[in-house]
This record gives structure tokens, sequence and C-alpha cells, in this order.
């Protein structure tokens, strides 16, 4: 399959105006994905654990826009971002970015005033990256905008009367890495899957995938808990961080390594082997800080709460038996992973000993889900 797959074929503008709600959730990478190419192609494959309760609501409006001799050719994007009910400017450059990229894929863009309403169940300044919950939840906005023109122009045919829902889903995935790469994981869930891999069925670079196999009992409902260490703005964004990937001296080696541990994952994953389980994904985590620190400029986004934070999980562990472990993303907070049937004596242990390394003592309570909403 190719970009083109999703390039429809030509309908008309028959709505003037409408409104779409979905919330789409965040996600955490246990296998990261960490270097990309061109036009937001993976060097490696990922899998993550879609989030529940950190999520992203966004409201699309959209209004036919005037034309006032019905020829002149629109060459600008039209719209505006509210952020928890206040206008808020500082998200239209990425915003205006990810409608340039998708244009070719939603011809209707240029056509509509939009409207975009958005708001978080996490604290806006947390540190938690809003990027793959806003991204994928626009997407799917975008996607049930052109699902409705296309039903309205009657570009369906009789007896396929709209997208089949896996058309629906990989499109708006597509969309949504096209916004920011992690995005493409968060619309489906518990584990999604984004980057070609062999052991992989369906796999892509082009979206995420819901994972298609067995997974064991012991990954039912598997908690993270999120550690606020460090609320404020990172240092390096993601975008930035990933670039430094090219020509890094051992990119070549890491990318192949996280194909490795996918293949390793997908038998982690079946069996419930939770002891391997931890191994892989904190050795993922340290790798990816790893990556960063031996970039060139190296940087650093722990900071020492994380490290303490890490070293009293790997204590409590040692004495307890204990299948908790961490992983990070590119920040300093620590997501607490573990499974359900651990809930009442981990968070005991994060309450009386890691709470302490918390910015304000603020933490978040999360469960593996299962993606994004339509709530229009
Ligand atoms: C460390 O998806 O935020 O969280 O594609 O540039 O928007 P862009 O990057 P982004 O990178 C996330 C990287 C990560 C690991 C992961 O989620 O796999």
């Amino acid at each position: 399959m190719t970009e083109s797959h999703f390039v429809p074929k030509p309908y008309s503008v028959n709505i003037e105006s409408g409104t779409v709600t979905w919330s789409s959730p965040s996600n955490i990478a246990l296998v990261k994905y960490w270097g990309k190419r061109k036009h937001q192609i993976p060097e490696n494959p990922s899998i993550s654990f879609t989030l529940s309760n950190c999520k992203t609501i966004t409201k699309l409006g959209f209004t036919k826009r005037e034309l006032s001799t019905g020829l002149e050719m629109i060459d600008d994007f039209s719209f505006e971002v509210f952020l928890d009910g206040k206008q808020n400017d500082a998200f239209k450059p990425k915003i205006q970015t990810f409608f340039e990229r998708v244009e070719a894929y939603l011809p209707f863009l240029k056509a509509f005033h939009f409207k975009i309403e958005t708001e978080n169940t996490f604290p806006h300044s947390s540190g938690i990256a809003s990027s793959a919950s806003g991204m994928s939840a626009l997407a799917l906005c975008l996607m049930d905008v052109e699902k409705a023109l296309m039903e309205a122009d009657g570009a369906f045919s009789m007896t396929e009367k709209s997208f089949s829902e896996v058309f629906f889903n990989q499109k708006a995935s597509f969309l949504a890495r096209l916004g920011s790469g992690s995005a493409c994981r968060s619309l489906e869930g518990p584990l999604v899957v984004w980057g070609e891999h062999e052991a992989v069925e369906g796999s892509s670079d082009l979206f995420g995938v819901k994972y298609p196999y067995k997974v064991h009992d012991n990954f039912k409902n598997y908690q993270d808990t999120i550690l606020l260490v460090d609320k404020g703005e990172k240092q390096v964004s993601s975008t930035v961080g990933h670039n430094l990937m090219h020509g890094h001296p051992f990119a070549q080696e890491r990318f192949k390594q996280a194909a490795n541990n996918i293949s390793e994952i997908k038998t982690i994953l079946e069996t419930g082997d939770l002891d391997t389980f931890v191994k892989l994904v904190e050795s993922e985590a340290l790798t990816l800080h790893a990556m960063m620190m031996t970039s060139m400029p190296y940087f650093i986004l722990m900071k020492p709460n994380t490290l303490e934070i890490i070293n009293k999980i790997w204590a409590y562990r040692n004495e307890t038996g204990s299948k908790v472990c961490f992983t990070l993303d590119a920040g300093a907070n620590v997501h607490v992973l573990y499974p359900e049937n651990e809930t009442e004596t981990v968070l005991k242990f994060i309450k009386n000993e890691l709470v302490a390394y918390c910015q304000n003592g603020h933490y978040i309570c999360d469960v593996a889900g299962l993606g994004a909403e339509n709530i229009s």
C-alpha cells in the first residue's frame, strides 16, 4: 500500500456547515519510535499501550467559506483554535503545518472555515505530550467531515454506503501520523503497532494497526501511573530529537534493536512473561534516553528525581518480587507500569515512596484503554 490509497476520488462540497466531536487518548510506547524519515515515516516499528484517562476532546465546527465571485482560487486555510474555551494562537503553526501535509488527502480543507475547540483531561502544563491525543482527535474529526461530504455527494456505491470501519480508522491514523508520529497509535487499543514488521501482519509505516494477536490476561487493564516530575516545557522537542538520529553513531544498531524487540514482545504478550516484559520495557526507555545523551548536540531530559524514582522502583521490585516497572517518553516524567492485580500494593508504594519526587506531589492514574470515541 502507498500514500495514494488515501487520496479520495473527487467529490463535491454539498454541506454548508456542521460540527463533529471526538475524544482521543494519549498512548505510552513500550518499544519506542525515535528517528524518522521524510513524510513522517518511522525508522523503526513501535508498539504502545493506548491510555484511557489522559485524553483530548476536540469539537470541530466547519462553515463553507463565501467567495465573492466564485472564481478566485483560495490559497490559504482558514481556522481558529480554542483551548479550554479561550482562543489560543500558539497551536496555529502546528495545525497549519498539519493542514499543509494532509491537504492532498482531504481536498475539502480550503473550502471551509474551521473552529477547533479542544480541551485535555490532563492539566495543560503537566509535561504530558498532548500531540498524540490532540492530533488524533483532530484527524478523526476531519475524517468525519470527509465521510459526511462523500455521503452527501453520493460518492459511495449502493452496496458500500460509507467508509468501512477499517478504512476510516486507517485513513484517520494515516492523517494523525502526519500531524505527529505517535498520534497514529491513539485511535484504537489497548495495543497498537506502527511501522512495518514481518512478525506483525498488516503492520505499516503509514498508519497504526491494532495489535492483531492473542494477549495474555496478565496484560489486561495494565496500569500506568504517570508521575509528574517536571511539568515545564521540554528544552528539546521530540521533532528536534528525532532529527538528531540522522547521522547518529548508534542509529542503525538502535533501529535493529527496536525491530528485534517487536519480535520479542510478541512472545511476551502471548506467554504473559512479566519478568521479560519488565526488562524489555525498561531497556527501551533507557535506550531512548541514551540516544538523546549520545546525539550531537547531546541533551538530557531526565531530572534528578527521574533517577530517584527509577532506583526506588528497582529496590521495591527486589524486595517484593513485584512486576512493577517504569518507562519514559521524551521528558522527565515517569510512567509506572504494573499489572491490574498489583494495583492496591503499587499505589501504596507510590504514595509512600514516590510522590515525594513529583512536582507538587502530582501524579495521574491511568490504564490501558480502547482508543478514540465519536462523541458528536
Ligand atoms: C519518545 O510523535 O511526539 O514519545 O512525530 O515529531 O511529532 P513527532 O514526534 P512524537 O515522538 C514521540 C516519541 C516518543 C516515543 C514514542 O511515543 O514512541
